[in-house]
């Protein structure tokens, strides 16, 4: 059997036991590599001065290397600051107001992805089987052909792929185009991603469909599919059950001295429309004044890519829309929005979305997000709460069960609020159960295991092949 070897810019370490970190992503592809052996390579969270030499890490544990690469702070600020963060993240999300593109940064992503391809291919067996991650990576498969790698290499976006209108707009486009067609397995998180994929080669011309899940893209037949990543549906189900005792959770419930939870969970990102939910929330209070006191808004939001300029001034906004919202509606005893920045765990999260009467997810634009389908699992069957969902996220195009919003459109989610509060038990737990029978089949280890079945099938060293 095949080793696997993943490479992605953040690798989840597992801790002093051998255990995962927690996260779906994290669990999924720590089995994948356990069960055959295997490497996962990426940036070590570090950077080093100019002139220091870029130190590489191995740590070795149960038939798993970690190698880790420190990158110098010219690196860090090119390729994911500012190529990666401030150039592909907000045009994949649809956002070209917020894209800043610069040579000189362009240049810090392809340098680090070719040092990525230097170190790896020293470590590379010939039967190995190659999974890249995420939009940081895009050019490595090229990089490692050009350096005589041979292997099957996969490829997982975990972000949107735009539309060609969007995507055009980006002045190397073509670069990355190309780059992406170096794979032998192209995966996105939905069909609509895929849709535009091939809508972009088709726009310029260099290519299209061949054969069902099949393109030809720059004179190369390259797998594509959509790969809807899961969660672990068990996990999530299993760890809210138990939350009774947790002492956070039950802290929580009691501050709310009875009045109905809806929680947000999201990065500090201006892609998750933190500013806009508010908004809606606010609109939810002013239309319906009786409900003052009666409903809080928790909404977590860790800090995120905290030295891009773009994410700090959002953080600015939000905190301001907060304020907003809790000086004109707040009373003595009542704070309508509980605003925090903190992380918090997995049985923490489990336990409050349990107790939140409304999910409330409502990207401008999203991938996937998980925090639906973590708020859906965590769910009391016998009385489930309602999750409301952005049209624009991944997610929306599996959990049929939710309702459906534009974000974009203060008025629906502000009626979508007052609609998942009052919902009858019948259709909150008719809707919950078509969610959950999904999300149960389709959990983070069938993901992993159909990105990787799908791999396996493509034919070896694809560079050079032509199918008919
Ligand atoms: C998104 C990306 C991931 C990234 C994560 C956190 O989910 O798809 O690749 O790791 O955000 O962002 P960060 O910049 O902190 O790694």
């Amino acid at each position: 059997m095949s080793r696997l070897v993943v490479v992605s810019n953040r690798v989840p370490l597992p801790d002093e036991n051998g255990n995962p970190p927690p996260g779906g992503l994290a669990v999924a592809v720590h089995a994948a590599l356990r069960k055959n052996g295997g490497i996962w390579m990426g940036w070590s969270g570090r950077s080093t001065g100019e002139e220091e030499p870029q130190g590489l890490t191995t740590l070795e544990q149960d038939k798993i290397s970690y190698v880790l690469t420190d990158l110098s702070q010219a690196d860090l600020d090119e390729y994911y600051n500012g190529f990666a963060n401030r150039v592909l993240w907000p045009i994949f999300h649809c956002r070209l107001d917020l894209a800043e593109y610069a040579r000189q940064e362009m240049a810090g992503y392809f340098r680090v992805n070719r040092l990525f391809a230097d170190r790896l291919v020293p470590m590379l067996e010939p039967d190995d089987v190659i999974w890249v991650h995420d939009y940081h990576l895009i050019p490595l498969a090229q990089e490692l052909r050009k350096r005589g790698v041979r292997n099957r290499i996969g490829f997982f976006l975990h972000i949107p792929w735009p539309p060609a209108d969007i995507l055009t707009a980006l002045p190397v486009y073509e670069i990355i185009m190309r780059g992406l067609a170096a794979y032998d397995l192209v995966g996105f998180q939905t069909d609509y991603d895929l849709d535009n994929f091939v809508g972009c080669l088709r726009r310029e011309g260099w290519g299209d469909w061949s054969t069902p899940g099949w393109l030809r893209a720059f004179d190369k037949e390259v797998a594509a599919a959509a790969f809807p990543i899961g969660i672990e549906t068990g996990d999530f189900a299993r760890l809210a059950a138990k939350t009774d005792g947790l002492d956070l959770v039950t802290d929580m419930q009691q501050s709310l001295h009875g009045s109905s939870l809806i929680i947000g969970v999201d990065r500090l990102d201006y892609s998750k429309g933190i500013a806009a939910r508010i908004d809606a929330f606010e609109r939810y209070l002013m239309r319906n004044p009786d409900q003052a006191g009666k409903v809080t808004l928790l909404q977590v939001a860790p800090h995120s890519r905290s030295d891009v300029p773009e994410y700090l001034e959002m953080q600015g906004q939000v905190e301001s829309h907060c304020g907003r919202v809790n000086g004109a509606h707040g009373t003595i005893e009542w704070v309508p929005i509980r605003y925090v920045n903190q992380s918090l765990t997995r049985p923490v999260l489990a336990g409050l979305y349990r107790l939140a009467k409304v999910g409330l997810v409502t990207p401008l634009r999203d991938g996937m997000n998980l925090v639906a389908k973590e708020y859906v699992a965590s769910q009391d069957p016998a009385d489930p709460g309602v999750l409301i969902l952005s049209r624009f996220a991944g997610a929306a195009r599996e959990l049929d069960g939710a309702i459906f919003i534009n974000p974009y459109d203060t008025e629906q989610t502000a009626g979508a609020i007052g609609r998942a509060l009052s919902m009858p038990l019948d259709e909150r737990i008719a809707r919950w159960r078509r969610m959950m029978d999904h999300l149960e089949s389709h959990d983070v280890l069938w993901w992993c295991r159909t990105f990787l079945a799908a791999l396996n099938e493509a034919p070896e060293d694809n560079g050079a092949l032509t199918r008919e």
